[in-house]
């Protein structure tokens, strides 16, 4: 078997946020190949209306099928939302989304059953965190609330600076007087301004990202079906980063998040490459 052959994990998002849960992906399943599709020209999803949102999924699942797969994560929790059910019937491979192992994570952590969900409108429109949390804890107290300004900030690689600190007060504002213990950050963009998020909730409000349950899920779905590479794999692991958008501009916040230098190419989702995979 070559590097190309290898069977991948195929991992999409609208852009840079499904890295947070390629590190974690990398972290607790370090053999495996990731390829892995950020739509950024595209970005943000959020605002888009859902049949978009679809297209744009099923797009994005047919130039990943081009690549031998044995699992697909939908890493985009707008995408989730719309397209998890749709792209399952669709492909015979595996597919996890990042709303279930997100509600997962939120139930086992509150301590006064009182749990904030922030994400795109889409996700928050769509309901989905409280239609999971609900399904096995009737009796939450939940509050959605939609942060459209925090997704931008990431993409254009702002989060440190005061404006995003302004951005991110203003729009956490509203949620705080709800007086949560646990904020589900509803959107793979968040992780990235985790620090800033924390620091604007206060420290006894416990964040949580999808991402490490998701890596979790899918190991075990992995090993559940005997389809774990080995570490004889992990010399033949070959990752590889496509965006729609700017590839340099998308490589330097992704080796920044993940710490490793990586291969980033330029592809539109429409179109299946060409050549060598
Ligand atoms: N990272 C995505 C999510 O988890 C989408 C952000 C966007 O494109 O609006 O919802």
């Amino acid at each position: 078997m070559n590097r190309s052959d290898q069977p991948a994990i195929g991992i999409l998002d609208s852009g840079v946020g499904g890295l947070t849960v390629v590190k974690e992906v990398m972290r607790q399943l370090p053999a495996e190949r990731i390829i892995y599709f950020g739509d950024t020209s595209r970005c943000p999803y959020g605002p888009r209306p859902r049949e978009e949102v679809l297209r744009f999924t099923l797009e994005i699942v047919r130039f990943l099928e081009q690549f031998p797969l044995k699992a697909l994560v939908i890493a985009c929790n707008t995408a989730t939302a719309v397209a998890l059910d749709e792209v399952r019937k669709r492909t015979s491979i595996p597919v996890l989304g990042v709303i279930e192992p997100g509600a997962r994570a939120a139930i086992r952590t509150t301590t006064r059953g009182r749990i904030g969900v922030i994400g795109t409108q889409g996700t928050v429109r769509s309901r989905a965190y409280e239609k999971a949390l609900r399904r096995s804890s009737p009796h939450l107290y939940i509050v959605s609330h939609a942060c459209p300004a925090f997704v931008p900030l990431v993409e254009s690689d702002c989060g440190g600076t005061e404006e995003a600190r302004r951005v991110v007060e203003s729009s956490l504002a509203p949620l705080k007087e709800h007086r949560v213990d646990t904020l589900i950050l509803g959107c793979t963009h968040y992780p990235l301004i985790a620090n800033l998020i924390g620091e604007v909730m206060g420290e006894d409000v416990h964040l949580i990202s999808s991402a490490e349950e998701t890596a979790r899920e899918l190991k075990a779905m992995l090993a559940q079906r005997n389809l774990l590479a080995s570490e004889e794999h992990a010399l033949l692991r070959d990752h590889h980063f496509y965006t729609s958008g700017d590839p340099e501009f998308f490589r330097r916040i992704a080796e920044r998040w993940l710490g490793c230098s990586l291969k980033v190419t330029r592809a539109a989702a429409e179109t299946p490459i060409s050549g060598s995979l």
